[in-house]
């Protein structure tokens, strides 16, 4: 069902204000890590690129992952377009597929809520970054569930910060920090506005 919404919104993805000043602020804060451009880099639920097109030029490589085949068209339309050497679109589930590359980084934006098993997938990228390598996760502080619409697939209503630190301490990862990166305020049609504080957590391997 994931899937279906996301290739249905793909064309349109980027013409939500909404999620470009989103993406924004994630990018522009995963860009105060110490980037350099002999990393290789995984961007997990990229999306139409929109995060990572925007941290490309500042790394060695970058494979952008995504379940779903509309937002992946999208990014290579804009890949080609933008004569991008270092960014690879891959059409991976990592909750059921392997990958045999390791990751100096792995960054995510506004995706772990849409996968069931938080601890899993978690785990994966633990194994998939290379020794002292760097996880960043962009996602919602926990929400009362009214974010979404109906169809969107979300798993989670946002993340509690305590759950997903202890978490990631348990897999092995050190340095977790969580900072809040935006608020996205949503302005609701029966009336009232709410809004939606988003987290950069940052871990090291
Ligand atoms: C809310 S969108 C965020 C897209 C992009 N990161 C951005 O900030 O614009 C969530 C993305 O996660 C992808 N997704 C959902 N479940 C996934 C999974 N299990 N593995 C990889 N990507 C997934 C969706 O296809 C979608 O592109």
């Amino acid at each position: 069902m994931t899937q279906t919404h996301f290739d249905q919104a793909a064309n349109e993805w980027d013409q939500k204000k909404r999620r470009v000043e989103l993406a924004r602020a994630i990018a522009e804060n995963i860009a105060l890590l110490p980037l350099h451009t002999k990393m290789t880099a995984m961007e997990y639920g990229c999306g139409t690129g929109l995060v990572g097109l925007a941290l490309a030029p500042r790394l060695g490589s970058l494979m952008a992952i995504d379940t779903s085949k509309g937002m992946l068209d999208v990014l290579a339309g804009k890949i080609k377009e933008q004569g991008l050497t270092n960014v690879t679109p891959l059409c991976l589930d990592l909750t059921v597929d392997t990958c045999t590359q390791r990751f100096d980084l792995i960054f995510s934006a506004m995706t772990l809520h849409h996968i069931g098993e938080t601890g899993l997938i978690l785990e994966k990228f633990y194994h998939l970054l290379k020794d002292y390598g760097t996880l960043a996760i962009a996602d919602l502080d926990s929400e009362d569930g009214s974010f979404h619409s109906a169809g969107a697939g979300e798993k989670h209503y946002g993340f509690s910060r305590e759950v997903l630190s202890e978490i990631l301490l348990g897999l092995g990862f050190s340095s977790v920090t969580f900072k809040t990166v935006h608020t996205i305020q949503k302005v609701y049609e029966a009336g009232g506005k709410r809004d939606y504080p988003v987290f950069l957590l940052t871990a090291q391997k």
